[in-house]
This record gives structure tokens, C-alpha cells and sequence, in this order.
């Protein structure tokens, strides 16, 4: 393990006014993302996508210091031969891999997942590095229950997801590749804010515990969290101040400061409710590590809309992506305001 190189890439993924571009839906995902514009889930339209995404010259430069891909795409080329990879590293990004194989239903708890992919990872792991992968990620998915029934998550759901991302991590790490930790604990349903900071933080402290445990160097990790928000369909749902305070107050009681830094998924939050949530938090307060995106949903769904899968709507579809890039960058340095939503990229 070379703690130095992990560090320097762990502290480049989330450098000043840059985040991560999750784009690591798999090949059933992103054909949900499809259907809503009307377009084949095929190889070829899998690839066009992602070619138009990675080919956008501002967002990529200024706004995006990584790319999260999945397996097919980190095999792809670009129409006229380069690899996708490639593409990211012209644009001065780093590529990284999604390596769990999905959460599956967790035996013996209805209604809780544990995520799956530690067998052969070693040596999965040891070929993204030949393919360009520098940094990783693993999705635990934690419910919560609903309508008042508190038995979920329960503590096993919480164990098991925990030490899976532990002993993935520590994989990542001989590899020299950082591991994105992302214990994401979910947004849909009526819970209040209140129970989402009270699940985020038994997660996260079962986290950093199992991460001790396991011997993982937080130096060179990120972690990919959920912002503590009331359930989608909760009522009166906390506002953009609230959803920050209450962020910043969870992760200060549960994150070490030598995690170099912290990128947001968006879970289905809007498109500016994520950008705006990002900004509170950084204009607000003066924390131990930098706080930036990796959206996927949040940056990709405008530029999914513009596009349409047309190959005369690509112009179309990266300036909805320059635009999304270029209001996360600046959340991530809390320098966003809503009037800048109608600035055209
Ligand atoms: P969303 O931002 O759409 O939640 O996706 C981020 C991600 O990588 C989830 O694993």
C-alpha cells in the first residue's frame, strides 16, 4: 500500500470548487434513466451517453475531479477509438469504479439489503487498476422503516453493511485504490429529518469503527454520504438551512478530520435542492474537511432531458451539463446563488 499515492489521490477528488460525477449506473439503472426519454438501453446508446458527458470541455476541466464508471463502461471506447478512460484523463479527471454487485435482500431481516461483491474482489480489483481506476466505490443501502416502526434498520442490517465496506475498503487500499465509502441511507418515505440524523449516525459511527477494526487508513478514503433531510414524502419537510445545520452537526459527531474529504450523493433530491443544500453547508461553516458532490441523478438528469438521445441535441445536452457542473463547483466552495440558476452555461 502506498499511503502517499492514496492520499494525493483521495485530496485531488475533492480539490477547491471540483466533485465527482457518478456515472456508474449499471446497465439496468441507466435503462431506467432511458425509458424516460424514449431511448434503447443498447451498448452503442450506453456509450454515446457517457462519450457526450465525458467530452463536455468546461464541466469536465473546472468542475469535475473524478468519474466514477462501471465495469462496461471502463471497457469502452469512444466512436473513434479511444477509450473512455482516456477521455477522462484528457480532461485532467480521474477514473474510478463502482466494484459492489448490488444490494441484495438481507437474510432473515424483511425489508433491509446488504450489498454483495467482496468474493474475487482482489482480484477485480488488481485489473481496474491495469484499466485506470484509481479510486472506488461501495453502496450499502440503509432503510428506514416506516410509519413509526423503528425495528429498521436494525442493528444486523447495520453490522453487516459496515464490515462489507470495512473489508472493501481494506481490499481498495492494497490495491492503491481509494475507496469511496458510501453508506447511504435512504431518503424515500414519510420519516422526519430527526430519524435520518439518528440512522446516519449509528451508520457512520459503526463506520468508522469497523474502518478501525480492519486496520483501513482514513487518509486515504472519501466518504460518500447522505445529507441528514426529511423523508420525501414526509410533511413539512426541513428546510435548506435545517438540512445543513443538521448535516454538518452529524457528520462533525461522527467523521475523523483525517478523512480528507466528503462528496454528497444527491438520492433523488432535485437538481437545485442538492446544489443549494451543498452551498448552505459550505458558506455557513468552517469544517475539518471539504464538503463537494458526486452526484449522479443531480447532474446528470438535466443533460439526460437536453440530449434525448439525438445526435443534434449533444450541443444541447452539455451545456445543461457545464451548467449543473458549474453550480455544484461552486456550492462545493459556497459561492452559489439561486439567481445564478438562470445564467445560461
Ligand atoms: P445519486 O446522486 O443519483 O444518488 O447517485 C450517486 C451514487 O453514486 C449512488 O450510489
Amino acid at each position: 500500500m502506498d499511503l502517499d499515492q492514496l492520499n494525493e489521490t483521495a485530496c485531488a477528488m475533492v480539490a477547491p470548487g471540483k466533485g465527482i460525477l457518478a456515472a456508474d449506473e449499471s446497465t439496468g439503472t441507466i435503462g431506467k434513466r432511458f425509458v424516460s426519454i424514449g431511448l434503447d438501453n443498447t451498448p452503442d446508446n450506453r456509450r454515446d451517453w457517457r462519450e457526450m458527458l465525458f467530452r463536455t470541455e468546461m464541466a469536465m476541466k473546472e468542475h469535475v475531479s473524478g468519474v466514477i464508471l462501471y465495469d462496461e463502461t471502463i471497457r469502452q471506447s469512444a466512436k473513434d477509438g479511444t477509450t473512455l478512460v482516456q477521455l477522462i484523463r484528457n480532461a485532467g479527471a480521474i477514473p474510478g469504479i463502482k466494484v459492489d454487485t448490488g444490494a441484495k435482500a438481507l437474510a432473515g431481516a424483511e425489508g433491509e439489503t446488504v450489498t454483495e461483491g467482496l468474493d474475487g474482489l482482489r482480484d477485480r480489483l488488481a485489473d481496474y487498476y491495469e484499466l485506470g481506476a484509481r479510486f472506488a466505490k461501495w453502496r450499502a443501502v440503509i432503510n428506514i422503516g416506516q410509519n413509526g416502526d423503528d425495528s429498521v434498520p436494525s442493528q444486523y442490517c447495520i453490522n453487516v453493511n459496515m464490515h462489507a465496506l470495512a473489508r472493501y475498503a481494506a481490499l481498495c487500499q492494497e490495491a492503491n485504490i481509494v475507496p469511496i465509502v458510501e453508506p447511504e441511507v435512504i431518503m424515500d418515505g414519510n420519516h422526519s429529518i430527526e430519524r435520518c440524523y439518528e440512522v446516519t449516525e449509528f451508520a457512520l459511527k459503526t463506520l468508522y469503527r469497523e474502518l478501525f477494526d480492519q486496520g483501513v487508513v482514513l487518509e486515504g478514503t472519501i466518504l460518500k454520504p447522505n445529507m441528514v433531510i426529511s423523508g420525501t414524502t414526509a410533511d413539512d419537510r426541513a428546510g435548506i438551512e435545517e438540512v445543513a445545520d443538521m448535516t454538518v452537526q452529524c457528520l462533525a459527531n461522527c467523521v475523523p478530520a483525517a478523512v480528507p474529504g466528503i462528496a454528497f450523493l444527491s438520492g433523488g433530491q432535485s437538481d437545485e435542492e442538492a446544489t443549494a443544500h451543498l452551498n448552505a453547508m459550505n458558506a455557513s461553516y468552517d469544517l475539518p474537511w471539504p464538503l463537494t458532490f458526486s452526484y449522479g441523478r443531480a447532474l446528470q438528469a438535466a443533460p439526460l432531458k437536453a440530449w434525448a438521445g439525438k445526435a443534434e441535441n449533444v450541443a444541447a445536452g452539455q451545456a445543461a451539463f457545464n451548467h449543473r457542473a458549474r453550480m455544484n463547483g461552486l456550492a462545493s466552495l459556497g459561492e452559489w446563488d439561486a439567481a445564478m440558476e438562470k445564467e445560461t452555461a
